[in-house]
């Protein structure tokens, strides 16, 4: 059994996520580990919401509400709508945990043994109006590198460079638009990354398996040369810096947040007995590491995070993949949190049930460039796959078999040469489908599901047991009896990306509730057989989205 730790990138507490949030890593992440789960491998999936830094802050300014009971109320919220979703983390933690704390103290300890951490005076941006240092986000300029007029002091959006304030041209405040900005002296930590280029590159080089854009963002980080980070900031609400004279300051976020995936583990370790972090974290090396997350967090993934377990000089687990995915832009434009443009992972979830979105949004993963959601094409794609295909190849074969075979597979009769060559196509289409899922190929694995479908579809069109069953009732109970088998099968294959759907017709076959194991027998055997086995009547499982309903989301998520 291999051992498998997956971590989806944790979302910011700040408020409920969109679509692209989630089909930026957790969604994926999901699949990727019920498919482990499928195939038998032991499994781990940690999230947790990420709870410091300045947004949370802000956020709970302007909620008027004291920040760590704005975190708690939000991570409830989020972790009900994940569960909804069908997110079957085994952990979902929180980033301001004690162990989080604790364990993020300790890497600042061991870095700063290991020589890894300077004291340097830093220049900080003062702003005179909003009486206050402002956080590296909340001022805004033009980017030194590619001009962007609206790049921000932690990272540009023109170009994607990490960015420190003091870089940004004729900057101002994002709060009040102060340009009388002052800069005062503060003392802060930095993380010396340049010491650790070579052992970073010698660590990359062993990595296979990332994806190509990957490679070359954490590449780029590398041959530039690499910036030492300020891993402190003048702010109160984080983890506190154990070092006289830093009473004032916490933690940077991007330092305690990758950090909380192995905090997160000790708290799924704490919550039960027969748990082990280490296991997982500790001297690992049958650990396979796969990490899911947005491109804009590949450099943090890539190069900062590995600088902080490296560089602690323990044996950490370090990353083996890291699956990095484009923008899912709305209706042409962003999704985006600020300006609540787009559709929310509540709102989602009030109009339709969780798989169809869930389909959509894995058949159309930005793996390879950005995707554009639009409700038009939504509504089509589901109409078309989820009910003329899935739905009604589930629904019209169990419902015959209780009109004509009692609503038992039906014994008797031999497999043609029908259903041999079907069961061989079927052998194929498994053997491709589980390869996708182990490239991480969401698309192709989505796509290659719908193949099934189809194939499934297209061969009881032609044995039609409807049409046999008034001349010849053994031919009628083969291709009924296939036609049954062939429903579970595409329900257990699809059931990493559907999983509500899948469970419904699972639960039909006497087979719900359980992680459904993946098909290892020939395809020929498993058509044919369960003979004799009751299926229960099924209500029709998907209903097509009506044309009131797609021009109620148009309204509610078009763009005007
Ligand atoms: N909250 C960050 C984002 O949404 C991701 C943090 S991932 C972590 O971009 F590893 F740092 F936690
Ligand atoms: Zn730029």
């Amino acid at each position: 059994m291999t051992k498998i730790l997956i971590t989806s990138a944790l979302p910011y507490v700040n408020g409920v996520k969109h679509l692209g949030n989630l089909i930026g890593s957790l969604l994926p992440a999901d699949v990727h580990a019920r498919f482990r789960r499928q195939v038998g491998d032991e499994v781990l999936f940690i999230c947790a919401t990420d709870e410091h830094g300045t947004p949370a802050e802000l956020a709970a300014l302007r909620a008027g509400e004291e920040i760590g009971a704005f975190c708690a109320r939000q991570h409830a919220i989020q972790a009900d709508i994940y569960r909804r979703f069908g997110l079957s983390f085994d952990y979902f933690g929180r980033t301001s945990s004690p162990q989080n704390a604790t364990l993020t103290q300790h890497f600042y300890r061991r870095l700063d043994a290991a020589g890894l951490i300077d004291e340097r005076e830093l220049q900080q941006v003062w702003s005179p109006v909003d009486q206050r240092f402002l956080p590296d986000r909340y001022v805004l300029g033009t980017c030194p590198h590619c001009g962007h007029g609206e790049a921000r002091g932690d990272q540009c959006d023109g170009c994607g460079a990490l960015l420190d304030p003091d870089e940004l041209i004729a900057p101002r405040s994002a709060l009040s638009g102060d340009t009388s900005l002052e800069i005062r002296s503060t003392r802060h930590l930095f993380l010396r990354q340049s010491k650790l280029v070579e052992r970073l590159r010698g660590w990359i080089d062993q990595r296979s398996d990332w994806p190509a854009f990957v490679v070359s963002t954490a590449k780029s980080w590398l041959t530039a040369e690499l910036q030492d980070r300020c891993i402190t900031r003048d702010l109160a609400w984080g983890v506190p810096v154990p070092r006289a004279g830093f009473e004032s300051k916490v933690f940077y976020v991007w330092f305690d947040a990758p950090i909380g995936y192995i905090a997160a583990t000790q708290e799924w370790a704490a919550a039960a007995v027969d748990r082990d972090w280490r296991r997982w974290w500790w001297q690992a090396k049958d650990v396979r590491y796969i990490q899911f997350l947005g491109k804009d967090n590949v450099p943090f993934h890539a190069v900062s995070f590995p600088a902080t377990l490296l560089g602690s000089g323990e044996p950490w687990t370090t990353v083996d993949v890291i699956k990095g995915f484009h923008w899912l832009t709305y209706e042409g434009g962003k999704f985006s949190t600020s300006a609540q443009r787009g559709v929310f992972t509540d709102a989602a979830l009030e109009e339709l049930p969780a798989d169809l979105w869930r389909w959509w949004l894995i058949a159309n993963a930005p793996e390879s460039a950005d995707t554009d959601f639009s409700v038009q094409r939504f509504v089509a794609d589901v109409n078309k796959d989820l009910a003329d295909v899935f739905g009604n190849l589930a629904n019209r074969i169990i419902s015959f078999s209780h009109v004509a075979f009692d609503g038992r597979i039906p014994e008797g009769g031999e497999p043609s040469a029908l259903e041999l060559e079907l069961g061989a196509e079927f052998d194929q289409r498994i053997v491709s489908l589980r390869r996708h899922h182990e490239a991480l190929e969401f698309r192709a694995a989505a796509a290659e599901t719908r193949a099934i479908w189809r194939a499934a579809n297209a061969y009881l069109q032609q044995a039609a047991p409807w049409t046999a069953i008034k001349s010849d009732r053994l031919k009628a109970a083969v291709a009924t009896r296939t036609g049954l088998n062939l429903v579970r099968l595409s329900a257990v294959l699809a059931w990493s990306i559907i999983p509500e759907l899948s469970e419904k017709v699972l639960a039909a076959f006497g087979r719900g509730g359980v992680v459904p194991d993946w098909p290892i027998k020939p395809c020929g055997e498993l058509l044919d057989g369960d003979a004799g086995n009751p299926v229960a009547k099924l209500a029709p499982i998907v209903s097509k989205i009506s044309a009131d309903k797609t021009g109620h989301l148009a309204r509610r998520f078009g763009v005007a």
